[in-house]
């Protein structure tokens, strides 16, 4: 690998845990702002949790996600790190972001039914964000080998099959 790309792993390796800090942050924070919301409120308490949760959502969590992302997924290939452990800890953020979406589902919805939807109790989305940021950490700072998973041996080799069209020569 050139080397200068090397020397910039711990800039993406900040801006990537900068980054999660604000959307697990967020995640977490935005059930318990959301949960305020009622259908009885005054519109001045309405306008403060629509407002609030709207920027935090918008302007913190979801940019501070695609960052995230972007450097992690910078980092896999400057790390080399097409290990099992990734594979793992990947599926894990793809449930993350689950969450992410659901919790942007419930901003929504009290945004466009304000008078008669009231958010779920914050504790379901709390867990269902905690959970599989709790494993994503234990999952990178632990990175297991996993060498108890056995791959089938058509995984692991080339199996020369043909695609079903013509390809160029080279
Ligand atoms: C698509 C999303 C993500 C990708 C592709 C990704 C990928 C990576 C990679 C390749 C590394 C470098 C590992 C190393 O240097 O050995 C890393 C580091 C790290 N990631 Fe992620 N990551 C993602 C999301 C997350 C999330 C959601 C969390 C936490 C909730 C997280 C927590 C961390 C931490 C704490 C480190 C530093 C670990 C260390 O240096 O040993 N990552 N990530």
């Amino acid at each position: 690998m050139i080397d200068w790309l090397v020397t910039t792993i711990p800039i993406f390796k900040v801006i990537h845990i900068a980054a999660l800090v604000m959307w697990c942050g967020g995640l977490l924070a935005l059930p318990l702002m959301l949960a305020r919301h009622d259908p009885a409120l005054v519109a001045e308490d309405y306008r403060l949790i629509r407002h609030a949760t709207h920027i935090t959502y918008t302007l913190c969590v979801t940019p501070a996600a695609v960052i995230a992302v972007i450097a992690g997924t910078w980092l896999i290939f400057l790390r080399e790190a097409f290990m099992p452990w990734l594979f793992a800890k990947l599926a894990f953020v793809a449930l993350l972001v689950v969450a992410h979406a659901w919790i942007g589902h419930i901003l929504a919805t009290a945004a466009e039914h304000p008078e008669d939807y009231k958010p779920p109790h914050a504790f379901l989305p709390v867990m269902a964000a905690l959970v599989p940021m709790i494993v994503i950490l234990t999952i990178v700072l632990a990175k297991p080998a996993f060498e108890w998973i056995v791959f089938p041996d058509w995984l692991l080799e080339p199996r020369g099959g043909q695609l079903p069209f013509d390809v160029p020569s080279r």
